[in-house]
């Protein structure tokens, strides 16, 4: 029996990258998975079908979780189809490059701190309201630049320490209802929203990763799927570095 069998995942921001990874990723190992996405319907549909069609259980879901309102209705459409909810990964998340401290602006502050935060705040809190008496996991996707920073994008590094205080300090509210809280922080990760990086950068980041490459989203999925099963059920409050070892 896959390890996943009988439970229901809910990974925030799906339809591509990383959470595409994770969602097909916990399918393969039987969890029953919605696909949340806010403007990337076609690219949902699309994985949803291909998951059906491998024998699998997806649902795909609109929902901006920057907006309150939209993350109770992913809840709601969840657990309606699903009938319970067990795991969720909180990977929605955008980065933007301010170049340095003169480029930064109250709306590149606002738009980061609303998806990266407070959207992950309040998908746990409503997470915690669906779960059942056996309790659930949360995986909250950090990353690299939150233990070293990028001088070009402070914004967006501090939403990530942002994230793994969140995720040290939920594991020590939920343990006694036997919900985990874990943290995955990538390194750098081949995905759309990484697609527009200059070679310098690139070339510049491989160099600093011991393992020599970059990573793919099987590789984060991977993490994510051994945090949320029995194997890691011994884990919370920790954020795991997945990055091939990479120092920013
Ligand atoms: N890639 C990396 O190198 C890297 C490294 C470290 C950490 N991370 C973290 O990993 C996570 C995923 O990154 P990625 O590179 O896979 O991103 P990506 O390729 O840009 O994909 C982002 C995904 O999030 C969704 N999304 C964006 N804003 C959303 C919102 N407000 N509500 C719901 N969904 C939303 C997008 O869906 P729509 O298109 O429908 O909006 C898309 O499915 C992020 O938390 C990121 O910070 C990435």
């Amino acid at each position: 029996m896959a390890t996943l069998t009988g439970k229901v995942a809910i990974v925030t921001g799906s339809s591509k990258g990383i959470g595409a990874g994770i969602v097909e990723r916990l399918a393969t190992d039987g969890a029953s998975v919605v696909v949340n996405y806010s403007r990337s319907q076609k690219e949902a549909d699309a994985l949803v079908d291909k998951i059906t069609h491998a024998g699998g259980k997806a649902l795909a879901v609109q929902a901006d979780i920057s907006h309150p309102e939209q993350i109770t209705a992913l809840f709601s459409a969840a657990k309606e189809h699903f009938g319970q909810i067990d795991i969720l990964v909180n990977n929605a998340g955008i980065y933007e490059f301010a170049g340095g401290i003169e480029g930064i602006t109250p709306e590149h502050i606002d738009r980061q701190f609303s998806v990266n935060v407070k959207g992950l705040i309040l998908a746990t809190q409503a997470a915690v309201k669906h779960f059942g008496p056996e309790g659930g996991v949360i995986v909250n996707i950090s990353s690299g630049v939150a233990l070293t920073p990028m001088v070009a994008a402070q914004v967006y590094s501090s939403t990530k320490g942002a994230v793994d205080v969140l995720t040290r300090g939920f594991a020590l509210e939920l343990g006694s209802r036997k919900i985990r809280v874990v943290g995955i922080a990538p390194g750098l990760t081949s995905t759309e929203g990484t697609s527009g990086m200059e070679k310098e950068m690139l070339d510049y980041i491989i160099s600093r990763t011991p393992l020599g490459r970059v990573g793919e989203p099987s590789d984060i999925a991977a993490a994510v799927a051994f945090a949320v099963s029995q194997d890691g059920g011994w884990i919370t409050g920790e954020t795991i570095q997945v990055g091939g070892g990479l120092l920013f």
